[in-house]
């Protein structure tokens, strides 16, 4: 069975059919500036033009999105990267456009998923996934399934404090995990350091070129992500935790070796699980909005 995925971003929306595990058809747009009811009606016309063109049945649709959900509503709470977007009820508007059962998922619940049936984590017990991009996210999956919470914020790892009284966020609240390592902070940080505004690909070639100052900012972040990691551990205890997103890709194996060595400093003698990259890159959130719809459907509740 056909579904179709959709990842909501702040910057683009992503669009894929899931078939078995593999996207048989994808597509991409830039996310609209002009707050929800503009991110809605581009969402379902890109919608409607890949289920038009998907060539097989689709019989489910999911979205993953930003921010905490009213799963019972399947309504956005809000998001904190993205402009305007509070109490949306997506479900609801995509269900009547698209005529077809709609699933609604965090975006990095989605991702953790797509990576742990299908990417870096397939075979392990449970998993916990993150990813550090403009936002940092993250998704705990454990006996197949996305662990949701009660209140649909579970494995909201980009809020942890962990610096009191630290910058503000995107939340509202200051110190977050978010507003110390994630693209946009390393980009704020960069910006301040050198007078001039560095995205992190540039960032993290002046740190590989051994720049003290790009030092200091790209390696703060890794200990910050490294040590909220070490309390994650305690708390759920996954088998494997899988790190991506575009900081991360961008860091490569020697920011992730940095980050493990403070996850395991921070755990100061615990058990810690294998830090591994992610494996299915950008895909990881239109894939994983797809199991996720297929995981609602009755009767077909298995992923692949
Ligand atoms: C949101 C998360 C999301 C992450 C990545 C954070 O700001 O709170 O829900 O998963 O960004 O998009
Ligand atoms: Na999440
Ligand atoms: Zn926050």
């Amino acid at each position: 069975m056909a579904t179709l995925g959709i990842d909501l971003g702040g910057t683009k929306i992503a669009l894929g059919v899931l078939e078995g595990g593999r996207l048989i058809q994808r597509s991409r747009i830039t996310t609209p500036r002009e707050g929800a009811e503009a991110v809605l009606q581009a969402m379902i016309a890109a919608a409607s033009e890949l289920l038009a063109e998907a060539g097989v049945p689709v019989a489910a649709v999911g979205v993953g999105t930003p921010g905490p959900i009213d799963y019972a509503r399947g309504v956005v709470v809000f998001a904190p990267n993205i402009a305007r977007f509070r109490d949306v009820p997506l479900r609801s508007r995509l269900e009547e456009a698209l005529e077809r059962p709609v699933v609604i998922e965090n975006d990095a619940n989605a991702a953790a998923l797509a990576e742990h049936h299908l990417g870096a984590a397939r075979g392990a017990g449970s998993s916990f996934f993150v990813t550090v991009s403009t936002g940092i996210g993250s998704g705990l999956v454990a006996d197949g399934r996305v662990w949701r919470g009660a209140y649909g914020q579970a494995g909201e790892f980009g809020h942890l404090t962990v610096l009191p009284g630290g910058p503000v966020c995107g939340c509202g609240n200051q110190g977050c995990l978010e507003a110390v390592a994630s693209g946009r902070a390393l980009a704020r940080d960069a910006a301040y350091a050198y007078a001039e505004s560095l995205d992190t690909p540039a960032l993290f070639a002046r740190w590989r070129a051994g720049e003290a100052k790009a030092a200091r900012i790209v390696e703060a972040a890794a200990d910050y992500l490294g040590q909220a990691l070490a309390g994650v551990q305690k708390l759920w205890d996954p088998e494997v935790v899988v790190i991506g997103g575009g900081v991360a890709v961008g860091g490569g194996e020697v920011w992730l070796e940095r980050v493990r060595r403070a996850f395991e400093r921070h755990a100061a003698g615990w058990r810690t699980a294998p830090l591994l990259p992610a494996r299915l890159g950008e895909d990881a959130g239109v894939i994983g909005a797809a199991l996720a719809a297929r995981q609602g459907m009755p009767g077909d509740a298995e992923p692949p």
